[in-house]
């Protein structure tokens, strides 16, 4: 006769098997470790009902202009060490991987927005790319700083290709920016490559510069939008964000005022942005700015430099590790302004609007946090 088991029994052996799986991970066998993953989730009551609430585009718009309404997705800031050291961040990318497979309609394309490793290490990057490889859109990817600093991007190039590059979909012109280009501050300390990407990573120590995008990208991004006119679309994406927030976190790019004097021209352009792992909301002049969420740990907010449209999301519950990250979508006007959708995994979406953004926050505001933070 078959041995009874409890629910919590079968739960602990679904972890079980999800972790061991996780040793040996390779495309074959993901969908299995992803079912493992839901199933746990499922058994635990884990389960949100927020998470895939289907988007409603305005489809008026996309009758008035050439270009069309359409969205994409994005996951970000996941910072995974390799599987035999945590496998936390691990299961969270497997996560946000399920969540994105499971809109319905699929997204146009998945953007992932940097710091996919943790210490930039071969494995590391390799174990994300694996599992991301398991996304059913198409991937686009950008270059944070935890990616690229213990062998200068060489293993992140070879497995993603250029980090500066651009492309039109649609209508809209978008473009990829390496925003996380640092000034040596190694070769004089006689730091090895593991010391400056520790350095890199701890971002309130003082020894590494600030972020730039750089003069050579700049220069590269003056010519790559010149033949583009001033009403065309644009949507730029920077790991941080392309403004100067709170300097000794390093939530600042430090050429950022040289390189929105290059995106003014337009009548009006996005900039999506990871690294700040939090809701975040910004408008200077015509330049819309967007953070995206983390999968991995939420930030807390700077102690100053808050931008005024930026309506703080609920402090996140210390006692549970996925609150306070997610996923998230991109809903593209044709105008190329968007609805910026944060799916958090424990709470109902929020999305700051277009009109939010149009009306410098007068109309349609997000809602207000009830938990001031920390
Ligand atoms: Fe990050
Ligand atoms: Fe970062």
């Amino acid at each position: 006769m078959k041995k009874f088991k409890s629910v919590e029994t079968k739960y602990m052996e679904e972890r079980q098997s999800l972790f061991s799986s996780l040793k040996n991970l390779d495309r074959r066998c993901f969908m299995k470790v992803t079912a493992a993953a839901m199933g746990a989730v499922l058994a635990k009551g884990l389960s949100t009902p927020f998470s895939f609430l289907p988007l409603k585009i305005d489809q008026a718009e996309a009758s008035t202009g050439k270009a069309k309404s359409f969205r994409f997705a994005y996951i970000s800031d996941s910072h995974i060490y390799e599987k035999d050291v945590n496998d936390r961040f691990v299961r969270s990318l497997l996560r946000a991987v399920d969540d994105v497979n499971s809109l319905d309609p699929q997204p146009d394309f998945v953007f992932y927005g940097g710091d996919l490793a943790q210490l930039g290490q071969e494995k590391e990057l390799e174990l994300g790319a694996q599992i991301l490889k398991n996304l059913k859109a198409p991937v686009r990817m950008m270059v944070g700083e935890h990616d690229w600093y213990l062998d200068m991007g060489e293993k992140w190039r070879t497995l993603f290709g250029k980090p500066t590059y651009s492309w039109d979909h649609k209508g809209i012109h978008f473009v990829t920016l390496n925003s996380v280009v640092e000034r040596d501050f190694w070769t004089k300390r006689g730091m090895t490559p593991m010391e400056r990407m520790k350095t890199v990573a701890g971002l309130d120590n003082g020894v590494q510069s600030p972020f730039t995008v750089g003069s050579e990208q700049r220069e590269w991004l003056q010519k790559d939008l010149a033949k583009y006119p001033v009403d065309q679309p644009v949507i730029v994406f920077s790991h941080s964000p392309l403004y100067k927030l709170y300097k000794n976190w390093n939530f600042w790019t430090d050429d950022a005022q040289e390189v929105q004097k290059i995106l003014s021209r337009f009548k009006q352009l996005v900039v999506i942005h990871g690294h700040t792992h939090q809701l975040l909301t910004n408008r200077i002049g015509n330049i819309h700015f967007h953070g995206m969420l983390s999968t991995a740990w939420p930030w807390p907010y700077a102690p100053q430099g808050m931008p005024q449209l930026t309506i703080q999301m609920n402090r996140p519950d210390p006692f549970n590790p996925n609150d306070g990250c997610g996923d998230g979508e991109v809903a593209v006007h044709p105008d190329g302004l968007v609805d910026k959708i944060y799916s958090l995994w424990n709470r109902n979406q929020i999305t700051v609007s277009r009109a939010y953004m149009v009306d410098w926050g007068k109309k349609n505001a997000p809602p207000r946090p009830n938990l001031s933070s920390y």
